[in-house]
């Protein structure tokens, strides 16, 4: 239910009526309960324009305001805003309608645009690290949330699998021999070792150097051993996919090895534009107005970063015809982005109109401010991270009701990975974001524990009622008015998030929609024996909607909910 276009259509309707000749600007909710569910803020701005006080253009729109449909009251306030209440009736059955709908009357988009997301992209010479989490987590949600909302997604795993340290790591995994794969479990300590080979024997570093070469010019022996270590690296990141309940799969793998091939044409075609010019031996793009060029082929013939991801971006944009293309990468990476952005589309391999955005994200840092390190000062692993998220989620919930050990399990890990994710999804993007567990596992407060229980508490209602659920919605008081109205606000709230790229604008109205459920279940009994029965059946329905709107919007951020807790 697209609740503000509702709202917005009624007050077009009403400047239409009294003949004043503007688009009106779009209303907002209300921040109190007091100055009604919406406001029209637009009349100061039309003082103007019309030669008239603001006020008394309140006063027109107001006059020509229907009131007999989705609005009910209408009000001025202050120097000429217009307060706003939604017709109870109209709520009621609106708020029918979306619990008896599977997608609560949330509609596909009608223009709906091939978007790729671009999310995780770890690197299989390294550990995964904190970074690729917030990477991994948030690009999931934009995926899950665009595919709801009914654009064709396509998701795309760019992992680092190419670059001269590949020549010593399959020299190091050659020379230990067969139980590569048992060393690989520790990629960090692998690396290591492998460093430590070729700095300390030099015929083992000369071999490296030639592994580098053949890999790229396609021997099959050190083919083989590359694709062998890239395996069981990306197997291990997928281990941590599927803990995290994340959808990546192999075929959403595009490489940058993937790319190897194109690398010569990008600079052979940007050559053919003009755009290329040579400094210092190398091959560059110099952007108007930037300093350092893009440089697209080192003086050695050797390719960069920035080479791979223009031939991934000419891949999206012509092969997979993508009209969005979302770069869930660490905002450090900003400047990279935005030059291979232009140099994209100023050399025509990416189309005007096709909308390039990168999703950056902040550093996740520790609980005194600084960067995310282990006791030792070491990168954290992901997976023990992850690991100890159950542990510690065990931990909240073992007294808390009488479980099986088995349900304890599965519930300390739906509730351990959820309060992790959620914590990355619930700030704002951009904000670097401190870890804490205590914060993040607490049942009070904007986390998933928060959330989960609510919902776990609606089921109880449930569980406890088990008669015919029948009748309508009646918005009785002030509370279930409020309460309708948050409930209607949800596809507002997901399109907003959508076009942001901010997932927490989900987690926020989620708290939000928790919050004044509690209150309002505190103060309006459901299943109490004196309660009138058409109150009880209204009430229900609106626990229910509650309950699986919360549902919603946890799904779209990959978390699930547990029917006790
Ligand atoms: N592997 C990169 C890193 O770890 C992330 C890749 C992001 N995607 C891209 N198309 N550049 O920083």
């Amino acid at each position: 239910m697209k609740l503000k276009l509702h709202i917005n259509n009624v007050i077009k309707d009403a400047f239409f009526r009294a003949g004043i000749e503007h688009e009106p600007m779009s209303v907002s909710e209300s921040t109190k309960a007091e100055f009604g569910d919406f406001q029209f803020n637009g009349a100061m701005a039309l003082s103007k324009k019309l030669g008239k006080n603001p006020r008394e253009i309140a006063g027109d729109i107001i006059e020509s305001l229907d009131l007999s449909g989705i609005i009910s009251k209408a009000e001025i306030a202050g120097p000429g805003f217009i307060n706003l209440w939604i017709n109870p009736l109209w709520i009621s059955e609106q708020c029918q309608a979306a619990v008896n709908d599977e997608r609560l009357s949330i509609a596909k988009t009608e223009t709906p645009i091939r978007v790729v997301v671009d999310y995780s992209g770890p690197n299989m010479a390294k550990q995964m690290h904190v970074g690729h989490l917030r990477s991994t987590i948030i690009g999931d949600t934009l995926a899950n949330l665009l595919t709801f909302l009914g654009d064709e997604v396509i998701r795309q795993n760019h992992i680092g699998d190419w670059g001269t340290q590949f020549g010593m790591l399959i020299a190091y995994l050659e020379e230990i021999g067969e139980d590569g794969s048992v060393s690989l479990k520790d990629l960090e300590q692998f690396y290591k070792d492998a460093k430590g080979r070729f700095d300390a024997d030099a015929a083992f570093a000369d071999k490296a150097r030639e592994y580098v070469v053949k890999i790229q010019s396609g021997d099959r022996h050190c083919l083989e051993l590359w694709q062998k270590f890239i395996d069981i690296s990306l197997g291990h990141c997928e281990d941590i996919y599927e803990k995290l309940s994340v959808k990546l799969t192999r075929e959403d793998v595009r490489a940058e090895s993937f790319y190897n091939d194109d690398l010569s044409k990008v600079v052979e075609d940007l050559a053919a534009n003009g755009t290329l010019q040579e400094s210092n031996g190398a091959q560059c793009v110099f952007l108007e107005g930037d300093e350092v060029p893009v440089i697209v082929q080192k003086g050695d013939g050797g390719y960069l970063y920035a080479t791979t991801d223009l031939a991934a971006l000419r891949y999206r944009a012509q092969t997979l015809q993508a009209k969005r293309i979302s770069y869930v990468v660490d905002a450090r990476q900003a400047g990279h982005f935005k030059q291979v952005f232009r140099v994209a589309k100023e050399s025509g391999f990416v189309p005007e109109d096709v909308n390039l955005e990168h999703v950056g994200f902040g550093t996740m840092m520790d609980k005194s401010g600084k960067p995310f390190k282990t006791r030792d000062g070491g990168t954290v692993k992901l997976i023990d991270l992850l690991d100890e998220a159950v542990v510690k989620a065990k931990e909240a919930i073992k007294n808390k009701g009488d479980y099986t050990s088995d349900e304890i399990e599965t519930l300390a890990k739906i509730i351990g990975i959820g309060a992790v994710k959620y914590a990355d999804l619930s700030i704002n993007r951009e904000s670097n974001y401190i870890f804490n567990w205590d914060k993040m596992l607490s049942f009070e407060g904007n986390t998933s524990l928060y959330m989960q229980y609510a919902y776990a508490r609606i089921q109880s209602i449930f569980r406890k009622y088990d008669g015919e659920i029948k009748g309508e919605i009646i918005i009785s008081d002030v509370l279930e008015h409020r309460l309708a109205v948050m409930l209607l606000r949800f596809e507002d709230v997901l399109t907003r998030a959508a076009t942001d790229t901010s997932p927490n604008q989900i987690t926020t109205y989620l708290h939000d929609l928790v919050t004044l459920f509690m209150r309002f279940y505190e103060q309006n009994p459901i299943l109490r024996s004196d309660v009138d029965e058409k109150i009880k059946m209204s009430r229900l329905q609106l626990a229910d909607l509650t309950a699986k709107t919360i549902k919603q919007g946890l799904e779209l951020l990959g978390i699930e909910v547990v029917n006790k807790l």
